[in-house]
């Protein structure tokens, strides 16, 4: 290809240098800054998690103390954003609603353009982290047609989270702590993921200079596609297409579909580019579903049966173990999700929340790179040779 790499999908270009993750999917490893995610998720929640991407160590608790009162002082949106949501239909799609609301945040914060000051660009961190929660749940909120929950500052990051989204003002609302905890893990799980789909997307747009708001915009508009974070939607659209064709019975009609080579069907939740071996992240999330599911006494129910059968045949099919393709994280965060009352078309939002400080990392990682440059990507020209515009009688 003459000056360039042709390399579709970007599978093996390196589009820059980061010390924030670190995967080896042969080995099913994931590190933030070093750390294991298995100890990470165990032993850390996710302010915690947020301060170590961020700024590259894990805090001590008076840092911590600092990190998470600052996070909190910035939960509240400005209340002109109530306007701009109610522009959208009703039932509009969160992702479209949070797409257009976390873009819009850039015409509040005009000085976060000078994304060359340090201060600006923290003060935009903390203000994404902490303002996502509150949008996510203002837009479920205006589906529901109940009134937005103010946030609470006295409240874990995720027990406020479900008191936006769970509580009304007419009664006190007591968050379950076996959610608060399992929420708490479907976020540190989702924080970051080195170079995908979206990250790549926030590093290419941010890398033009622009506000680090309509930046992570469009990381949110990339994860919205069901190959990327709309996965965890999309698994269990399919759980519930299988259990209204007849359930457990018809698993085995819906693998044949998927293995058949003229279809496009997938079996979703499954298979990774990175991991090939096993995603380190669906073996906590697994562990999680079923705490979830114990405590909720809903290891009966239909759906969930369906999912646990579903998982266990793909795992012994040759198909999926030929092509080493495992159970993913987005497998079993829907599984959790819809348990804890998520609605499923706010899959993807949560996800979006919990990777927006993997985001924002990275895009402030880049812009102090010496070596970043505008992203540019070149083109494999496929398209006719040069020739002449004829006059538009001439023309076939
Ligand atoms: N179900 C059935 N077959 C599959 C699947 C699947 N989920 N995933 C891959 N394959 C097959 C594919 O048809 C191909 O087979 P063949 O060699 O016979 O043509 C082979 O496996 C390789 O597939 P690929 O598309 O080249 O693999 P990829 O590495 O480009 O794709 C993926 C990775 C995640 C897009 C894909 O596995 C997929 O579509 N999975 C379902 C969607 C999903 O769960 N996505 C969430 C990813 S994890 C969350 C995140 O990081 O965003």
């Amino acid at each position: 290809t003459g000056k360039f790499t042709y390399d579709p999908g970007f599978l093996s270009t390196a589009s820059c240098s980061s010390a924030i993750t670190y995967i080896d999917g042969d080995k099913g490893e994931l590190l933030y800054r070093g750390y294991p995610i298995d100890q990470i998720a165990v032993q850390c929640d996710y302010m915690e998690t947020c301060y170590l991407i961020l700024y590259g160590e894990l805090p001590n608790a008076e840092q911590k103390k600092a990190f998470s009162d600052r996070v909190t002082q910035h939960t509240m949106v400005h209340e002109q954003m109530q306007f701009f949501l109610r522009g959208f239909r009703r039932d509009a799609h969160p992702m479209a609603v949070l797409t257009g609301l976390v873009g819009a945040m850039s015409a509040f914060y005009p000085d976060s353009i000078n994304v060359n000051d340090p201060e600006q660009r923290d003060i935009s961190a903390i203000r994404l982290i902490a303002k996502m929660p509150t949008l996510v749940a203002m837009a479920y909120k205006y589906n529901q047609g109940q009134p937005y929950m103010y946030p609470r500052n006295d409240l874990s990051y995720a027990a406020n989270f479900m008191r936006m989204m769970w509580a009304t003002p007419c009664e006190d609302y007591v968050p379950n702590p076996v959610i608060e905890r399992a929420l708490d893990r479907i976020f540190i799980l989702h924080a970051d993921h080195e170079q995908n789909a979206s990250t790549s997307t926030v590093r290419l747009c941010a890398s033009s200079g622009t506000n680090p708001f309509a930046a992570i915009a469009a990381g949110v508009a990339c994860l919205w596609g069901p190959a990327h974070g709309g996965a965890n939607e999309a698994c269990l659209n399919m759980l519930d297409d299988i259990q209204a064709k007849g359930g457990v019975a018809k698993i085995g009609e819906f693998i044949s579909e998927v293995k058949d080579k003229n279809s496009s069907v997938r079996l979703m939740g499954f298979g990774h580019r990175v991991y090939k071996n096993y995603d380190p992240r669906a073996k906590l999330m697994r562990e999680t579903c079923h705490e979830v599911l114990d405590a909720l006494g809903l290891h009966n129910d239909p759906l969930f049966k369906l999912a646990m059968t579903l998982e266990k045949i793909a795992l012994e099919d040759d198909y999926f173990i030929q092509r080493k393709l495992y159970p993913n994280v987005d497998f079993y965060s829907g599984i959790v999700q819809k348990a804890i009352g998520v609605p499923v078309s706010l899959f993807t939002a949560n996800f979006a929340l919990a990777r927006t400080v993997g985001w924002i990392a990275q895009l402030n990682e880049m812009l102090t790179d010496p070596e970043y440059k505008i992203g540019r990507p070149r083109q494999l020209f496929t398209g006719s040779v040069r020739r002449d515009v004829k006059p538009i009688a001439e023309r076939g």
